[in-house]
């Protein structure tokens, strides 16, 4: 597991100043484009999942790259996948609960029939920074009165405690900078 980390690793690079001066980016688009490297996260997060003993009704993915990730976890587990969208992409009646970015606010949706009452759910994306988007998730659950398990990232920012944002909802990550 020590070397499926290390190959994880080697598959996110950093671009300074992007998208904005002064933030370093750090990008996932090589661990999508290695077969090794993607299977080694979906391995990670679904040891994650056994060892803790989570019980898993449904994968919860956020737009957009909790997308690349989700399904792929959903699949190994032998369980759906429900999508946290960007305001006005899904049809049908919706659930939405804005938050707050560095300017402005935004909202996150899902569809109403996503998850039935008491569902347990893991919530999944590429990176956690302010935790401001897992945040809004947790709210979206909260509403449809879901039970979260849990949720897991690739990429933990530490420096934007976002963690403390999420608490009492632990969050798992691979790696953290
Ligand atoms: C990024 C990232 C997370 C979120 C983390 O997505 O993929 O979803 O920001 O930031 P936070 O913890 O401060 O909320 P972004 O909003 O750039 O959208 P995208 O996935 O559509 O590119
Ligand atoms: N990389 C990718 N997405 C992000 C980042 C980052 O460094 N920070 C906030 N969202």
């Amino acid at each position: 597991s020590e070397e499926k980390l290390q190959l994880v690793q080697r598959h996110v690079r950093a671009f300074p100043d992007f998208p904005k001066k002064g933030i370093l980016f750090r990008d996932i688009c090589p661990i999508l484009k290695s077969p090794a490297a993607l299977t080694a996260v979906i391995d990670l997060f679904e040891e994650h999942v056994r060892s803790h003993g989570w019980q898993v009704d449904l994968i919860v993915g956020l737009d957009a790259r909790g997308f690349l990730f989700g399904p792929l976890l959903a699949q190994r587990l032998g369980v759906g996948f429900v999508l946290v969208r960007k305001k006005g992409k899904l049809p049908g009646t919706t659930l939405c609960v804005a938050y707050d970015l560095e300017y402005g606010t935004a909202e996150v949706e899902i569809q109403e029939d996503a998850v039935a009452p008491g569902q347990k759910v893991v919530i999944i994306d590429d990176l956690l920074a302010t935790g401001g988007t897992l945040h809004a998730a947790c709210e979206l659950m909260k509403k449809q009165r879901a039970e979260i398990q849990g949720c897991m990232v690739v990429i933990e920012l530490k420096d934007l405690k976002g963690v403390d944002r999420l608490k009492p909802h632990g969050v798992f990550s691979l790696l953290q900078y």
